[in-house]
């Protein structure tokens, strides 16, 4: 039998205020600044799939290079029956831990965007009607609370989407992280790795304008939530590497002097001809680091393995 069903443990005025909170402090703020959570609307959720198709955007495919040669090896160190994963998108790198994991119970997908959740819930219980599909829309920088399902358990989480978390936001979420695994649990976690500058700011800036699109996006998302009057054609996409922090940072470059309304909360912000707004961060990582900030919180790297080209790194840690 088939299950698949979404809980809500964000509901939706929560998550409104979050956004109008994170605006509000994010554009009276010097630098601006927007957090990148913000990008995953329906719209979001798709362009990133198409980032993800990109030839310049390599951390999708060598990834998915770790998971398709070690999906069984993973397995085998840790066979879980409960596999949870955070920032889970469309789940298409996952298929091949769910195909590893032959004693599987429950797997619970875990993001804040409804559209990806359903998308990827329902193709799941599509093609694998044994498996119980547990969605959560939630945000994995608060607490979580998951469904009580049989261990060991797995935490899953891809994609490089912990390089996104600035480096306070980081240790926060590794502790919570942590809180969630018992002795037999373990983290499988997606890092990319520090590269050349030049590989890293075309995967950002791409030529056929995809992330520039995906940028501008938290643009609509205000303009849409909060009656702002944001023009994404005032602004130009701008992505930067930042080597004292080794991460990326993606920018909205304001072309013109101008003054954006946003009537929903009473602000009229002003931008000066060529002031950069933030909406990402993507740290970019070395094994040592990984290590070291994964020890801070009680837990112990086991297993470590890359592509081929050692651009990204997959980790398996488990409670010390
Ligand atoms: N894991 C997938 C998708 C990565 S894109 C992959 O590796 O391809 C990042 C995903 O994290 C998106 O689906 C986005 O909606 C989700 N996300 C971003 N910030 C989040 C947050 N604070 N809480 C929950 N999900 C979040
Ligand atoms: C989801 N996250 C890991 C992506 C990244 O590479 O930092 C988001 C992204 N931003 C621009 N392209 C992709």
């Amino acid at each position: 039998m088939s299950a698949f069903h979404v809980t809500r443990t964000l509901p939706e005025d929560a998550m409104a205020a979050a956004l109008r909170a994170d605006v509000q402090q994010g554009l009276t703020s010097t630098p601006k600044t927007l957090p990148p959570k913000w990008f995953y609307d329906a719209r979001g959720s798709d362009l990133f799939e198409r980032i993800t198709e990109l030839p310049e955007y390599y951390p999708f495919r060598a990834e998915r290079e770790i998971l398709a040669r070690r999906a069984e090896e993973i397995a085998a160190a840790l066979p879980a029956r409960t596999l949870v994963e955070l920032g889970s998108g469309s789940s298409q790198k996952t298929r091949h831990l769910l195909d590893a994991l032959i004693g599987l119970h429950t797997y619970v997908p875990v993001d804040v965007s409804e559209s990806a959740l359903e998308q990827a819930g329902q193709a799941l219980a599509a093609e694998r009607p044994e498996l119980n599909v547990h969605g959560l829309i939630a945000d994995f920088t608060a607490p979580l609370t998951l469904p009580d399902t049989p261990g060991p358990r797995l935490l899953v989480f891809l994609g490089g989407t912990i390089g996104n978390l600035l480096p306070e936001e980081r240790a926060r979420f590794l502790a919570g992280a942590r809180a969630l695994l018992s002795p037999g649990d373990g983290l499988l976690l997606g890092t990319d790795l520090v590269k050349d500058e030049a590989v890293l700011v075309r995967a950002y800036d791409d030529a056929a304008g995809v992330t520039a699109a995906f940028d501008k996006n938290v643009l609509s998302v205000v303009n849409r939530e909060l009656e702002a009057d944001f023009d994404l054609d005032a602004f130009d996409h701008v992505a930067v590497w930042d080597p004292e922090h080794e991460w990326i940072e993606m920018r909205l470059r304001s072309r013109t002097a101008q003054t954006v309304k946003v009537p929903a909360l009473g602000l009229a912000v002003d931008f000066a001809a060529g002031e950069e707004l933030r909406t990402e961060v993507s740290s970019k990582f070395r094994k040592e680091k990984v290590a070291a900030e994964l020890d801070s919180v009680g837990l112990e790297l086991t297993d470590w393995w890359t592509d081929g080209e050692s651009r990204f790194a997959l980790s398996l840690s488990r409670v010390r």
